[in-house]
């Protein structure tokens, strides 16, 4: 294996001259920052699409391709953070948002198509009854909330290193770095769990007792923070294959220790599909290992790239939304994204379409790891379905804490070198590839074309 400083050395040379060709041809984006500046904090809409110095700005975008404001095309592998599996401007989701917009895109009244999409979420993801939000953030929240109220406990468990969106209740130990990552606490040290940190400011101290924090694929660790809180946790959260360090899938028997665990201690099992539900298969992580939650939140890729959330589940939870569990919202199963949903999930994202998603993320993954293996880069590849990614470490990942032990400034210099070559990509180590309906063989060839290159750059 090459040598891991002198790659590094090498990758801080990458970012550098590569960020500044990056730089140098996007006047454009350079220009819409400093005016967006004045009106929003960073510039951006949202934390999650600030760039430094400044984010490229986009202006359109059709099938697997994306423009930036300075009319430059990429082939895009952002995907919109995981939306965008029907691709751009698919002509169904047009058509079906077209009528919408015809015949009214509001009206804060169910619609037979509200229903329609609640009848197809349910079947496709083996749920018994859902409710409508707006967001994953919502999703996970009111999932929590009716844990909750259907337990009458306060505590949750979550994942060490897992995001369920910016509601109060998750926003803990999300990226924890790893000179505050806590010992593991418990009645018995160095078992059960971690030390919950905040993630961010402004979440109220009286919470922080409400989080155990336990390692992701460590069923152990999950009965052991039930056996030292006894009839106080109302639910495990979790997103079944993290997503937000790569993609780490679960190990043989993980789902189903915890499904065990939660009965047995009578708390919710809820997952945070919102990135697996539409990506990973047709039925999303029920389908694909076989292992039922009691709640799960979806929302990103099931509105065909119109804003929204769901969850659901079983009934003898779902009713505690009219037993006092509030759950509400003005814009929750609103025609327009219940159009797109419903068009999306019923003539778009069809069992043949995750036949052809696997076949490329496969084939990039592929591709992908070639690349490193005939340049000496230590890492792995990893992909399921739409989603996929490149990790910076030989052996798979498992928890947040081999996420530490990959290499980020391989990712920086990518980033640059890849959006240079007119591949677009979440800016992040976090997530990485998205792919649609709409990618072909040849826009993974070009994927593989550029991280090749790439791989030949660092290796020197
Ligand atoms: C796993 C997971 N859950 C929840 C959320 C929050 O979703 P939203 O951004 O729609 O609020 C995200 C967003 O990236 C996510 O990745």
């Amino acid at each position: 294996m090459a040598d891991l400083d002198r790659l590094k050395a090498r990758a801080a040379e990458i970012a550098e001259r590569e960020t500044k060709i990056l730089l140098d041809r996007t006047p454009g984006s350079k220009a819409l920052h400093e005016r967006a500046l004045k009106s929003l904090p960073a510039g951006v809409a949202s934390n999650f699409q600030a760039g430094d110095p400044y984010p490229v700005y986009l202006k359109r975008g059709s099938g697997s391709n994306v423009w930036d404001v300075d009319g430059t095309e990429y082939t895009d592998f952002h995907g919109g953070f995981g939306v965008n599996v029907v691709g751009h401007a698919h002509p169904k989701i047009v058509e079906a948002i077209r009528k919408v917009a015809d015949q009214g895109i509001h009206f804060a009244v169910t619609t037979e198509t509200t229903v329609a999409l609640a009848e197809e979420i349910c079947s496709r993801f083996q749920l018994e009854q859902m409710r409508f939000v707006n967001s994953g953030t919502e999703a996970t929240m009111d999932a929590i909330r009716v844990a909750r109220a259907a337990t009458g406990r306060d505590k949750i468990i979550k994942m060490e290193g897992s995001y369920h969106g910016h509601h109060d209740s998750v926003l803990f130990s999300v990226v924890p770095e790893a000179d505050v990552l806590g010992l593991r606490h418990g009645v018995e040290h160095d078992k059960a769990w971690y030390t919950t940190e905040p993630t961010s400011k402004g979440v109220p101290k009286a919470l922080w007792e409400t989080v155990i924090v336990t390692p992701f694929n460590d069923a152990t660790a999950v009965e052991e923070a039930f056996q030292d809180n006894p009839g106080e946790i109302a639910a495990v959260i979790l997103e079944p294959v993290m997503m937000n360090i790569g993609l780490v899938v679960p190990k043989p028997g993980y789902l189903q220790a915890l499904r065990d665990a939660c009965e047995k201690h009578g708390a919710v099992l809820i997952y945070d599909e919102v990135k697996c539900g539409g990506t990973i298969a047709y039925g999303g992580t029920t389908e694909r290992y076989g292992v039922r939650p009691h709640l799960a939140a979806y929302a990103k890729a099931v509105g065909g790239g119109a804003t929204i959330g769901a969850f659901g589940g079983e009934a003898r939870y779902m009713e505690w939304v009219t037993k006092g569990a509030a759950q509400q919202g003005t814009f929750n199963g609103n025609p327009l994204s219940a159009a797109a949903g419903l068009a999306a999930l019923t003539q778009v994202l069809t069992k043949d379409a995750y036949d052809h998603l696997g076949k490329l993320g496969t084939l990039l993954a592929e591709g992908c790891k070639r690349a490193m293996d005939d340049n000496d880069i230590p890492g792995h590849t990893m992909d399921l379905g739409a989603k996929g990614c490149v990790s910076y470490r030989s052996e798979p990942l498992t928890n947040y804490r081999d996420f530490l032990e990959t290499e980020p400034e391989f990712f920086y210099a990518s980033f640059s070198w890849m959006i240079n070559r007119g591949l677009f990509m979440t800016p992040g180590d976090e997530e990485q590839w998205t792919i649609s309906v709409q990618h072909s063989e040849d826009d993974v060839q070009k994927y593989i074309d550029a991280f090749q290159g790439f791989c030949q750059e660092l290796a020197g």
